[in-house]
Formats: C-alpha cells, sequence, structure tokens
C-alpha cells in the first residue's frame, strides 16, 4: 500500500510548498493536506484538504483515521516574532501539537514524523559563527523555548518509545508563493515583494544583522531528504543544524540593486531587533551533510534571480 501522508500546517509559507512537492513525488490522493481554516485557497483546491486542530487530539486522530495515515508533516507553529506578543499562546499551540503527534506513533497510529525545530533554538550565549550542532543552547523567545523543549522530547520519544519522529532546525525560509507569517526573518521576504511594488522597502533589522537563511526549495529538498533517509544514517533525534547562506539586510538590497538599480533601503529596527541580536549568525551543519549528504544549491545570487523573476510575474498577472 502507498504511504498515505498528513500535512498539518499546509496553508502556511513551508506547509504549502511541501505540499505541492510531496503530491507531485507520491501522488495526489496519498497526500492530505490539513489546516485549522481555508487561508491558503491554492492549497485546499489542490487535492484533498481537512480541517485539522492542531490542538486538539481527536482531530487530528480522525484525520489519521479516515486517511489510513502513515506520516505527518507537523508544520503548524507561532513563530518567534508573534510567539512575543503571545507567550501562552505560542507555548500552548507549540506544545501541545507536538505531542499529539508524538503520542500518535507511540501509540502506532502513524508510524513517522516530521518536526520542523529552527535557529531560534539558540541564544545570546551561543557561539554566532559556524554554530556548531552541539552547543550552549538558551533560548530566550518563547518560539525558541518550544523549539528547544521540543528537541529534546523528540529525542526521549524515539530513545524511550521508538518513535520514527525527524528534524532539523530551519534558517529563515525565503519564498514567493506563500508569505511567512509573524516571524523575524520576514523581511528577507517582504523586501523582494516591496522591490517591486514600492522600490523601497524599510527593514525592521539593522543593516549589518547577519542571520542564517535558506531558499524554499532548499529546505523542501532538505525535508524530502531526511524523511527518505535510512532510519541507521540518523545519528541525531533531536533535531539537525541546517545551512545555506548567510546575508544582512545590506547584502539583500545590494543584490536586488543590480536587478533594479533605484530600489532604496531605509533601516527602522524594532523589537524584531531584539530577538536577531540573539541568534546565530552562521550555521555549522556538518553533521547533516554526513549523515544524509545534504549540500544546498541557492546562493543569495540565485536566489535573487528566482524572486525576483517569480514576483515579478506574479504582480505582472495581478495588474
Ligand atoms: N523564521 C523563523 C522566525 O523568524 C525562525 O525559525 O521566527
Amino acid at each position: 500500500m502507498a504511504e498515505k501522508i498528513l500535512i498539518i500546517g499546509a496553508c502556511g509559507q513551508i506547509g504549502s510548498e511541501l505540499t505541492y512537492k510531496l503530491r507531485s513525488i507520491h501522488g495526489n490522493d496519498n497526500v492530505i493536506a490539513s489546516d485549522i481554516n481555508y487561508s491558503n485557497l491554492d492549497v485546499v483546491n489542490s487535492g484533498i484538504f481537512e480541517i485539522v486542530d492542531a490542538q486538539d487530539y481527536g482531530s487530528i486522530l480522525l484525520c489519521v483515521e479516515k486517511h489510513r495515515i502513515d506520516t505527518i508533516y507537523l508544520m503548524a507553529a507561532m513563530l518567534s516574532a508573534t510567539g512575543e506578543k503571545y507567550p501562552m499562546k505560542a507555548w500552548d499551540l507549540n506544545m501541545s501539537s507536538l505531542f499529539h503527534v508524538l503520542n500518535l506513533a507511540k501509540a502506532k497510529f502513524i508510524s513517522k514524523i516530521f518536526w520542523p525545530s529552527s535557529i531560534a533554538v539558540y541564544g545570546p550565549t551561543t557561539p554566532k559563527d559556524h554554530t556548531p550542532q552541539h552547543t550552549i543552547m538558551e533560548p530566550s523567545t518563547v518560539y525558541g523555548i518550544t523549539k528547544q523543549v521540543g528537541e529534546r522530547w523528540c529525542e526521549y520519544y524515539f530513545d524511550k518509545y521508538d518513535v520514527d519522529v525527524r528534524s532539523m532546525r530551519y534558517p529563515g525560509i525565503i519564498s514567493w508563493k506563500t508569505m511567512p507569517g509573524g516571524g523575524t526573518t520576514d523581511y528577507a521576504v517582504e523586501i523582494y515583494h516591496k522591490a517591486i511594488t514600492d522600490g523601497h522597502y524599510e527593514s525592521f533589522l539593522s543593516e549589518e544583522t547577519e542571520l542564517p537563511m535558506m531558499f524554499m526549495d532548499d529546505a523542501i529538498d532538505a525535508t524530502i531528504q531526511i524523511m527518505n533517509a535510512p532510519a541507521e544514517q540518523l545519528s541525531i533525534r533531536s533535531s539537525y543544524n541546517l545551512a545555506a547562506i548567510s546575508f544582512t539586510p545590506k547584502d539583500i538590497a545590494e543584490e536586488i540593486q543590480k536587478h533594479i538599480q533605484d530600489f532604496k533601503i531605509t533601516y527602522k529596527p524594532d523589537f524584531r531587533q531584539d530577538i536577531a541580536d540573539t541568534w546565530p549568525r552562521s550555521i555549522d551543519d556538518s553533521v547533516a551533510q554526513k549523515d544524509w549528504n545534504w549540500t544546498p544549491k541557492f546562493d543569495l545570487t540565485k536566489m535573487t534571480d528566482e524572486m525576483l523573476t517569480e514576483l515579478g510575474k506574479k504582480y505582472a498577472t495581478e495588474k
């Protein structure tokens, strides 16, 4: 029987593209998209879609039994910036959804889980450059705390209950199909939109704020690769460091100016600057490279080409 996949949080930035990619690999009927509402009609109309509340065990179980799901990708989460506004909501959503999915696997309703962690697991005391896989982790955002605790629970469920849960620490993800929501790295998506629509962007991070980032295609490839890797090759059952590119708002603006000469950027750091200042500048992902042959394809130049080309087409057809 074909593997049946459920994506929870399929309307979001990463969940939506994961849905399209998994459907192209496994076939439309084998990939069930789900979310708490119908907020992304492209996803809703692209195949089987169910309303699932990630905070409600019964709601997930119902969908799992109805579609005889084997594998869950849990992509629902409250990100760093929104999490600072609603700390308890972030805690509740990020932790209860993970426990529900881990417990479904423990009870053998499903056999495999993907759960993303984040560079937000790191904090002000972490070495900032080429941050190693194993290092000091004292996150100072609610989002980071939920991801760090989540990693501990993933490893615990693997060790104690043999739950096949796989995870990686995504850097900021840049894409053109679906907007990110509520993250500190969102500027790196907004800037491309504003470059095309306004010719100007006011950055909420300062010009020298360097953060680890990745183009969506690489993030999706990494996710598929870790899920396809033979279990015995995975030496990390908390979460893998994952890296592609690091840049500052100034670097990205200069790259955009190669395409749009009169593009202007100004800087007005807000509360998200304080979050960014606690995160690494670059990540050492040598363990992911060794364990499952991870290697990214997009650098800043290639990503900027693609972002401006695709967004240019999108805005041209919307006119
Ligand atoms: N992109 C996320 C955020 O900014 C980090 O994982 O919150």
